[in-house]
């Protein structure tokens, strides 16, 4: 909870869990540094096959090696190259491109319940919208969208519930199998055929800058980053926005305030709340000494609401400009996705407030939370309109 963040962030800012033998960094200051420390690893996948239950390992061992092959658990130098190469397929005008598609999903996913009255904001719609978005902009044919949608569910369960189960790991392993064929077949597909969208770069991909396996593990990669994250910053626009109707009031008066309601829904509620280096070798910070091999939690949440960085934290204020948040991380692995998604939430907002002027929570269906340290949205976010 918030108040407990600003406990910390008050009076331990560098603070030692000795159960868990972490560390935890609250303050923005202390929080940036950190996000951009070269002494700082972002391989957090070492030991993570010996963390699963014993009768799932070898079928782990398969698949590891494309998990760890991630632009995000990279260091430098791979981590560079990996990140040189996707960043291409990220530019501005690829994005933009890619606003007709999203737009047709968003007024897709809204037809399937316009005739009901009611909405789970959250499974019918944010959940859906970026998993569509990106199985169409990876190059995937429309008909297997929620086959695309069943490997990211699978992904979810093996990185984002803890502790790893026998279950979550094999249907984790099943489902990237599969993905990883799928992309394979699809890259020789294209060798083939060449065109020029995000498939077409990543088949033309020089082996000697980046390798196949790499290729796809990273497609693997966009598929777990992209979905959740932008599937919370949906759900949480829309619950901030309904719970305080204030806010919401001078958004339908000022539609220009739209890139504004994102931008405070990112810093007060961010949909990644965590972020874990591990120290490469002694760190001296706020006083305490994070030992080689340690880990450490950057607070994104609790760096976002820290006042010597943006004044009246605590207050939800769409007309404030508050300038950048940590939401989408900072330094050499800020967020390659942050176009894409910011996107994402502004046309599916504003669609789904132009065609729902008058939505408001479900009073008779019950939200439920997303349980999850590292991220935070909501998981059903009933309506009705
Ligand atoms: C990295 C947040 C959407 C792809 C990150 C990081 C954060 C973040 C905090 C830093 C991780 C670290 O430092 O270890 C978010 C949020 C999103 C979002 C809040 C939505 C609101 C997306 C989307 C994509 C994406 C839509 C792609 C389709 C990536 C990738 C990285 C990354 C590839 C790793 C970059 C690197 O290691 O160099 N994101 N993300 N993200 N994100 Fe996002």
């Amino acid at each position: 909870p918030f108040p407990d963040l600003a406990y910390f962030r008050e009076n331990r800012p560098i603070f030692y869990h000795e159960t868990l033998d972490q560390w935890f960094a609250f303050g923005h200051e202390d929080v940036s540094k950190l996000f951009s420390d070269p002494r700082m690893s972002a391989d957090r996948m070492k030991g993570f096959v010996d963390a699963a239950p014993e009768e799932v390992r070898e079928d782990l061992r398969k698949v590891a090696p494309y998990l760890e092959m991630f632009v995000l658990m990279n260091d430098e130098p791979d981590h560079a190259r990996l990140r040189k190469f996707l960043h291409r397929g990220f530019n501005a005008e690829a994005i933009r491109g890619l606003r007709g598609q999203i737009q047709q999903i968003a007024d897709e996913l809204l037809d399937r319940v316009r005739e009901t009255g009611r909405l789970d904001d959250s499974a019918d719609f944010a959940f859906l919208l970026p998993a569509y978005v990106l199985s169409d902009f990876l190059g995937f044919p429309e008909k297997d969208r929620d086959r695309v949608v069943q490997w990211s569910v699978d992904f979810i369960g093996f990185f984002n519930v803890v502790p790893i189960t026998v279950e979550t790991t094999r249907d984790m392993v099943r489902s990237a199998t599969e993905m990883i064929g799928y992309t394979k077949e699809l890259l020789a597909e294209r060798r083939e055929h060449p065109r020029e969208d995000f498939l077409g770069l990543l088949a033309g991909a020089d082996p000697a800058e980046i390798s196949e396996e790499e290729v796809v593990a990273n497609a693997m990669l966009l598929l777990l980053a992209g979905h959740v994250a932008p599937r919370n910053l949906i759900g949480n626009a829309v619950y901030l926005l309904l719970t305080h109707p204030d806010q919401f009031a001078k958004l339908k008066e000022d539609p220009s305030l739209l890139d504004g309601a994102i931008e405070e829904t990112l810093r007060y509620e961010p949909p990644v709340t965590l972020i874990p280096r591990i120290a490469l070798e002694d760190v001296e910070m706020g006083g305490e000494t994070i030992h080689a091999g340690q880990i450490v939690q950057l607070s994104i949440a609790s760096a976002n609401r820290d006042a010597a960085r943006f004044p009246d934290p605590d207050r939800f204020d769409i007309t404030k400009k508050r300038g950048p948040t940590l939401s989408f991380g900072h330094g050499p692995h800020g967020c390659l996705g942050a176009l894409l998604a910011m996107e994402e939430a502004r046309i599916s907002l504003a669609t789904l407030f132009r065609r729902m002027p008058d939505l408001r929570l479900d009073d008779d269906r019950e939200i439920k939370w997303y349980r999850n340290a590292a991220n935070r949205g909501p998981d059903s976010l009933p309506v009705v309109f």
